[in-house]
């Protein structure tokens, strides 16, 4: 597209943006003055060098909720109040619904599967998959969660010295790619094995330029959130950016082969004939049956209640959406988690012997269950601890679809000096819901909000025990989301860090390199990576020495 005709475009999105805002006002909230109308702070926001910095900062001064600015004069509604959050996303339910620009986002990065879904529909995608993440169904796949661990644990122990600086940032996500790949679609990505394949390729190049926007990007953005989608579509068909080129390279990547490994299956459906078929109606019927995600998807396609069936690109797209959603950010969770450890020695020693008393109560040969991670509750406190300080989601954003009235647990000062216990809201209003400044409000996690320190979950007089908000899903912490919009993927998630951290804390001893780490928090494919500060062109790095651990029976 020629730029010149975003001028009268633009002109016409201002004209459209100007009405909008001026209906969702939030003027009587307090908030960071603005140096840019046409901005607002979006730039500001996006470019911090440390991710979270200026947020923490603004709710430090304003509270737990505060008004910022987006593009062409645009109020946010910032929110990391405890009711607030409560009310938005689990009250809510669908009545906060993504935003349009995040919804069309989503379907441009991994297609119309759950992420991108709302309302009745997220309802039906919801059914069909639920059954995969369920707690019985992920206790049947901790021993392949175990043989991948291990699987890291040998290739060190044949690659590295008995102590060696090792980038664990860089074999984290091969484990949790062979395992979200394997169990979830019966489809072997091989990272351990060295293989690559275009699907990792596409998915580790298409956010090659997007982590630090440019304020043209920003404002074509917003100028998109003005319109409606059919003229945003319309101008993306005829405006190709290297960005688009990037994210459909990946969608069309995660659909073929979710398409062969599909087709591959059906025709087993087929091969098998009615056994299957019968399995699928008795499965429907609500008998128990194979409840992986590979099944539940073929049998979502040949359901034949269309309340209960899902298209083909739909099926095709919750293979992108799961691989996409689920594996970088766990690893990098637990890159954080292990990070931490290596910094406080005394609390990776407590961990490592709370896992050897259980592995000798149990007998040293015996394979650790479920039950046996559950009761580490040490290991379970720095896993909380981890996903809390270090949440791989730094915020989400939510719309209002109705005029309503929002509690706060912390009341706020407005600009004329009042106390507000309850914010007005408009339809329309755009809510940024501040994940990582959450789960470090010293109002819910007490004065050391800031630090490392997974004994507040062990210690029923801390400040964050008394202070249970019953919002997230996992310890309080809203580093999964929370409501009906939560991770489906949580439990997924939990069970596999459980089951990596035992093993390599079993057989490795972590610590920082001489000298230290100067490690920067970056956005990196919509996560929280840690890089290395000066070295941020390489990329996601976390060198840490690991040695391997003597002992007789390792
Ligand atoms: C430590 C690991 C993980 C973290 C921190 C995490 C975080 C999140 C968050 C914050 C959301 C909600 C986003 C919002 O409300 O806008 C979400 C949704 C989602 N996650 Fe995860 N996730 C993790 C692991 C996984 C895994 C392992 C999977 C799949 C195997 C997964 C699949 C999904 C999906 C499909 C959604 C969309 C759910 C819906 O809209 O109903 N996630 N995740």
């Amino acid at each position: 597209m020629n730029p010149t005709l975003l001028i009268p475009l633009s002109a016409i999105a201002y004209l459209l943006l100007s009405l909008l805002r001026r209906r969702k006002s939030l003027r009587f909230i307090q908030g960071p003055p603005v140096s840019s109308w046409l901005l607002g702070h979006e730039y500001e926001l996006a470019n911090q060098s440390e991710v979270g910095d200026l947020e923490f900062k603004w709710f430090r001064d304003y509270g737990t909720v505060f008004r910022s600015a987006g593009c062409c004069g645009e109020d946010i509604l910032m929110v990391s109040d405890a009711e607030a959050l409560h009310h938005i996303l689990n009250t809510g339910g669908y009545r906060y619904p993504k935003t349009r620009d995040a919804v069309r986002f989503i379907k441009q990065i991994s297609g119309r599967g759950l992420t991108w879904a709302q309302g009745a529909v997220h309802q039906r995608h919801k059914k069909a998959l639920s059954p995969a993440f369920s707690e019985s169904q992920l206790r049947m796949l901790l021993p392949l969660f175990q043989m991948y661990s291990d699987k890291l644990a040998l290739r060190w122990r044949e690659r590295f010295a008995d102590s060696q600086i090792i980038d664990i940032s860089h074999w984290l996500p091969k484990v949790t790619l062979d395992v979200l790949g394997e169990s979830s679609f019966d489809f072997q990505f091989g990272s351990l094995d060295d293989k690559s394949s275009d699907l990792r390729v596409a998915l580790q190049t298409m956010f090659a330029s997007s982590q630090r926007p440019s304020k043209f990007t920003l404002f074509l953005r917003a100028w998109k959130r003005a319109l409606p989608d059919s003229v945003v579509e319309y101008f993306e068909g005829i405006y190709v950016t290297e960005e688009d080129i990037r994210f459909k390279a990946y969608v069309d990547a995660a659909k073929g082969a979710a398409r062969e490994l599909l087709e591959e299956n059906s025709s087993n459906l087929v091969a098998n004939g009615e056994k299957i078929a019968q399995e699928s109606h008795d499965y429907l019927k609500g008998a128990e049956g194979k409840k992986d995600m590979l099944n539940m998807l073929l049998r979502s396609k040949a359901a034949e209640d269309p309340k209960k069936r899902l298209d083909d690109d739909e099926v095709l797209s919750q293979v992108s959406t799961m691989i996409f959603a689920g594996f970088e950010i766990t690893a990098c969770t637990l890159t954080w988690i292990i990070y931490e450890l290596s910094r406080k020695i005394e609390d990776q020693q407590k961990l490592r012997a709370e896992i050897d008393a259980v592995r000798v109560k149990r007998g040293e040969d015996a394979v650790l269950t479920s039950n046996d991670y559950d009761t580490m509750h040490f290991l379970n406190a720095c896993i909380k601890e981890g996903l809390r300080l270090h949440p791989g989601v730094q915020f989400t954003t939510r719309e209002a679809d109705l005029d309503d009235i929002v509690p706060l647990a912390q009341p706020v000062i407005s600009t004329s000096g009042e106390v507000l216990k309850k914010i007005p809201v408009m339809k329309g209003q755009r809510v940024h819901i501040a994940i990582a400044a959450y789960n470090r409000s010293s109002s819910v996690w007490g004065p050391d909000a800031d630090q490392w320190n997974p004994s507040r979950y062990l210690d029923p007089s801390s400040e964050s025990k008394k202070q249970q908000s019953m919002i997230g899903v996992f310890g309080n912490v809203m580093s999964f989301g929370s409501g009906v919009r939560a991770c489906i993927g949580w439990r997924f998630a939990v069970i596999e860090m459980q089951a990596i951290l035992v093993c390599l804390l079993t057989q490795f001893e972590f610590e920082l390199p001489p000298g230290g780490l100067d490690i920067q928090t970056v956005p990196l494919r919509s996560m929280n990576a840690p890089m290395l500060r000066g070295k941020l062109d390489q990329g996601l790095q976390m060198p840490l020495v690991v040695k391997r651990r003597v002992r007789a029976d390792v």
